[in-house]
């Protein structure tokens, strides 16, 4: 894996996909999204894949099409797996095979509300700070190493749909300066802990 090749994995809307096209195109990411996946045929990202000439694949995923996907990965050489909105646990032999290759965003600041609808678990907790989460991706439910974190205040709002909106400025913000970073700097883990080399 000695490229700057990394691919991102969808299942939805594609709003972090398009930033992170939009901000590799402006050339902010020294790296280059070989492919999108999505494991949803109907997912609106897709169309953002397009309209940015990006190859993507769309099939289930599932262990005969993990065989399609490690190809695609192998052929590509691709460094890094970016999930972003990818909404399917990938299987543990998956995991195992791109340790420390794999991350994802999570809209609250981890270990508070993991899984589905972050954001609205932080709203009903009655949360006055929520945040953003980039971790590597373990066999854990969201669970693996942070790498960088992000505090929100919104302690202002009162509807799930605006927290949700504030953190995903952010998200848009930094996805794309971590995915630059991990392409291309020095770091590493000592347990689970995840330090910059500079
Ligand atoms: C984001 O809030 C991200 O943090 C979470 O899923 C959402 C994906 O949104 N993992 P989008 O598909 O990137 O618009």
């Amino acid at each position: 894996m000695d490229s700057n090749n990394f691919a991102v994995f969808i299942s939805g809307r594609g709003s972090n996909l398009f930033s992170i096209l939009k901000k590799e195109r402006e050339e902010k990411i020294r790296g280059k999204v070989s492919f999108v996946y999505s494991n949803r045929r109907s997912a609106p990202g897709l169309a953002i894949a397009q309209q940015f000439n990006k190859d993507y694949y769309t099939f289930p995923y599932n262990d005969e099409n993990e065989k399609r996907l490690l190809d695609k990965l192998k052929r590509n050489r691709v460094k890094l797996i970016v999930l972003a909105g990818f909404m399917k646990v990938l299987s543990h032999e998956f995991i195992e095979r791109f340790k420390g290759h794999i991350i994802n965003i999570h809209p609250s600041l981890l270990p508070a509300f993991p899984g589905l609808n972050a954001q609205e678990q932080s709203f009903n907790y009655g949360s006055k700070i929520s945040g953003l989460s980039i971790h590597f991706v373990d066999t854990s439910l969201d669970g693996g190493p942070v790498i960088f974190q992000k505090a929100v205040d919104i302690s202002d709002l009162t509807h799930i749909e605006d927290i949700e909106k504030r953190i995903l400025v952010y998200e848009h913000r930094y996805y794309y300066q971590i995915i630059d970073k991990l392409l291309n700097e020095k770091w590493e883990l000592k347990g689970r802990n995840f330090f910059w080399n500079e």
